[in-house]
């Protein structure tokens, strides 16, 4: 039978993505001992540059004890024409347990997930998932202000070829936030909107009323054909300035997955605010990553999710 996969946060219930936060935060006070994963195989099958991510991943996987093997993109015979369901039966055979994922195409690691008898994370797939992300993103939230619940998260720019907001909003509905999505017609289409979940065009009003506020990256690689007039006037609407943030409540943060484009979504400004807290985000990666990797090779722990 396979293993268990994260693929997206819908793999997920409430109660095992509020446990995964438990279990992640008690890292950070307690590192885990270096054998939670002794014996296991885990490959790093990136296509897809990254430098955060990828980072995140391998330094998890060594403080867990996991032997890890990273292969490269462009070195895998998937580019000599094998297919996805041969390069899973070759890994699985060697005694590889878990591959993480990150592919360009959206869908990816689902296909390598049903030929692979073992556990596939996304990494982040094409615009569509990036589970992880999300998950250290709740956990920043969490830490921030004790709980998710009812918390008034706004996610700004280019929601419609983001996988980090497609996950997130996922995860933020799952645990009780209300979601504001914020962004131009071509960038965020009405149809995004569903219950929990609205959107609204101007920037400036929607300030004030929010706990939390995430940034995204335009993305430029996947945007085929323009959809912006300029990136001029995407900053003029949507950019955070510091007039903008005079206009944020008090008690507001405000987040960004990384890596951003200073100038277009933010000013250096942002770097200043008290409320920024990318570092946090960074850092809490390592602690996600950890917990998902056990959760999933070796299941709930008795006494993680508890005190
Ligand atoms: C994001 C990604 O690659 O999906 N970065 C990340 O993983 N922290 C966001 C992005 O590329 O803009």
């Amino acid at each position: 039978m396979p293993g268990r996969s994260l693929l997206d946060l819908d793999d997920l219930t409430s109660s095992e993505i509020q446990y995964l936060l438990e279990y992640a935060r008690r890292f950070h006070d307690d590192p885990p001992p270096r054998t939670l994963l002794r014996d296991v195989t885990v490959v790093n099958l990136f296509f897809e540059a990254s430098t955060r991510t990828f980072t995140s991943f391998a330094i998890a996987e060594a403080r867990v004890g996991a032997d890890v093997v990273a292969l490269p993109p462009g070195s895998s015979s998937l580019g000599k024409g094998e297919t996805i369901a041969d390069t899973a039966i070759t890994l699985a055979a060697m005694g590889v347990r878990a591959i993480v994922t990150r592919h360009p195409e959206s869908g990816f690691p689902y296909r390598l997930a049903e030929s692979f008898d073992g556990h596939v994370i996304n990494a982040g797939d094409g615009r569509h998932a990036h589970p992880t992300q999300a998950l250290l993103d709740l956990l920043t939230l969490q830490e921030e202000f004790g709980k998710v619940a009812g918390l008034r998260v706004g996610l700004v720019g280019d929601i419609v070829h983001s996988r980090v907001a497609r996950s997130n909003i996922l995860g933020l509905r799952a645990l009780g936030a209300e979601v504001t999505l914020i962004g131009p017609h071509t960038l965020l289409p009405e149809a995004m909107a569903r219950d929990g979940v609205r959107i609204v065009r101007d920037f400036d009003a929607v300030l004030p009323e929010l706990d939390a506020l995430m940034l995204l990256r335009i993305q430029r690689e996947r945007i085929a054909s323009a959809v912006l007039p300029s990136l001029e006037d995407y900053a003029r609407n949507y950019r955070l300035d510091a007039r903008r943030l005079r206009l944020l409540a008090p008690h507001a943060i405000v987040m960004h997955p990384g890596p951003y484009n200073r100038g277009v979504e933010l000013t250096d400004d942002v770097f200043a605010f008290s409320g920024w807290r990318y570092a946090q985000q960074v850092s809490h990666g390592v602690y996600v990553r950890m917990a998902v990797l056990d959760f999933l090779v070796n299941g709930v722990r008795e006494t993680a999710g508890r005190g």
